[in-house]
């Protein structure tokens, strides 16, 4: 089939389009690289041993995107263009609704005036709030809003996706819950690549690890936890790419109408358990700091995946230890990222 990719440059979007070329699918990208290089885009190709087209255009540019949907008529989109850093939509929370809310409707409504009918849309675990305790379940009661603007686009988009749903009973929606995607993919040649300060654990963690940054700062240890750390349920970025193949088939069997999964390993660990499995895999000492805690920050969660597993016949395979080695060797033979 052929998938249109969103964000495809990104973090997540760059592991799925690399296991979709080796699935056999046609890929075409369009990311505007606000918070990517085009560098990725060179390395998915290297990677999948295939081209694909990139587009370097924002989605919400209607326009743009129709002359794009167009001339490609992808079978399907996964959508991943949006910003993510929770503490930047505090600052700046027209932003996020205007880039994450906005582009979604500029993608629906070019959707439909092209008949292409399958989206599969990057939502997050931020949208169960903490209304309910973990093992999440994809049934569990949502809040009216998330603990930041970023995670009340997720649930935003969550709901504007099921009306159109609702109004098209020909429309196709998989909305994929991630938990914390961490890791690179096993080569070393594509990875996460964030600018400035990192905001998440395992990219932070890299950093100090290669000498960027001099301690780890974690932010607090006195949760109701057994270490008295978080406690997150960690998946290899490459087994999430895949999640989103298994989506796919959905729409190849037919009319799927709209479906939530979870993509989690259903298990997880504390900020400490990470820092040790880190520590191991790079042979060295992580050192690190306590801090008091970081707003919003929830003690436990982690996901019940069984509905992927009956349902799209996935499940994650990797490890904490696949998830740290690999994420040390992108940023090894990459200390840079991808550089300017
Ligand atoms: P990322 O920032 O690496 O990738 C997002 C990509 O979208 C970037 O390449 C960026 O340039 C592009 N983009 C943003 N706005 C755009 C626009 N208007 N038009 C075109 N391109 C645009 O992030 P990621 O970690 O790969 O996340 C991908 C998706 O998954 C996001 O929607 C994110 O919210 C979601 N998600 C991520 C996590 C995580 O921890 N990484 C967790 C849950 C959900
Ligand atoms: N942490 C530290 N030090 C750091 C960074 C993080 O101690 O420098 C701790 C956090 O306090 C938390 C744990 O490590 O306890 C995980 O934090 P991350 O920032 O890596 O991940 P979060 O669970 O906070 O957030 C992630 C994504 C969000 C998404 C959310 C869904 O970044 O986009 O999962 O649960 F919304």
């Amino acid at each position: 089939m052929k998938i249109l990719v969103t964000g495809g440059a990104g973090y997540i979007g760059s592991h799925t389009c690399v296991v979709l070329l080796q699935q056999g699918h046609e890929v075409v990208i369009v990311d505007n690289l606000c918070n990517s290089k085009p560098a990725a885009v060179e390395r998915i190709r290297e990677l999948g041993g295939k081209d694909v087209k990139f587009y370097k255009e924002d989605v919400c540019n209607e326009t743009a995107l129709g002359e794009i949907f167009r001339r490609e008529q992808p079978g399907a989109v996964i959508h991943f263009a949006g910003l993510k850093a929770v503490g930047e939509s505090v600052e700046k929370p027209l932003e996020y609704y205007a880039n994450n809310v906005g582009s979604t409707l500029t993608l629906l409504k070019v959707m439909g005036e092209t008949g292409v009918k399958n989206i599969v849309f990057s939502s997050s675990a931020t949208v169960y709030g903490d209304v309910e305790d973990p093992p999440l379940r994809e049934d569990a009661a949502l809040p009216n809003h998330a603990n930041c603007p970023y995670g009340t686009t997720k649930l935003m988009i969550e709901q504007i996706l099921k009306d159109y749903a609702h109004a098209h009973s020909d429309f196709n929606a998989v909305l994929l819950r991630y938990f914390n995607p961490v890791g690179a993919h096993e080569s070393g040649r594509i990875g996460e690549d964030p600018s400035g300060i990192p905001n998440n654990l395992s990219p932070y963690i890299v950093q100090v690890v290669v000498g960027k940054r001099d301690k780890l700062h974690i932010f607090g240890n006195d949760y109701p936890t057994p270490d008295g750390t978080c406690i997150r349920d960690y998946i290899h970025v490459v087994d999430l790419a895949e999640g989103h193949a298994a989506a796919l088939k959905l729409f190849e069997k037919g009319n799927c109408g709209l479906r939530v999964y979870n993509l989690g390993t259903g298990r997880g660990h504390s900020v400490m358990e990470v820092v040790k499995a880190f520590s191991e895999a790079a042979g060295q000492d992580i050192p690190y700091v306590i801090e008091g805690r970081r707003a919003g920050d929830l003690p436990e969660s982690y996901a019940d995946c069984q509905k992927a597993k009956d349902e799209l016949g996935w499940e994650a395979k990797k490890t904490l230890q696949d998830m740290c080695a690999d994420a040390l060797r992108w940023q090894r033979q990459n200390p840079d990222g991808y550089g300017d």
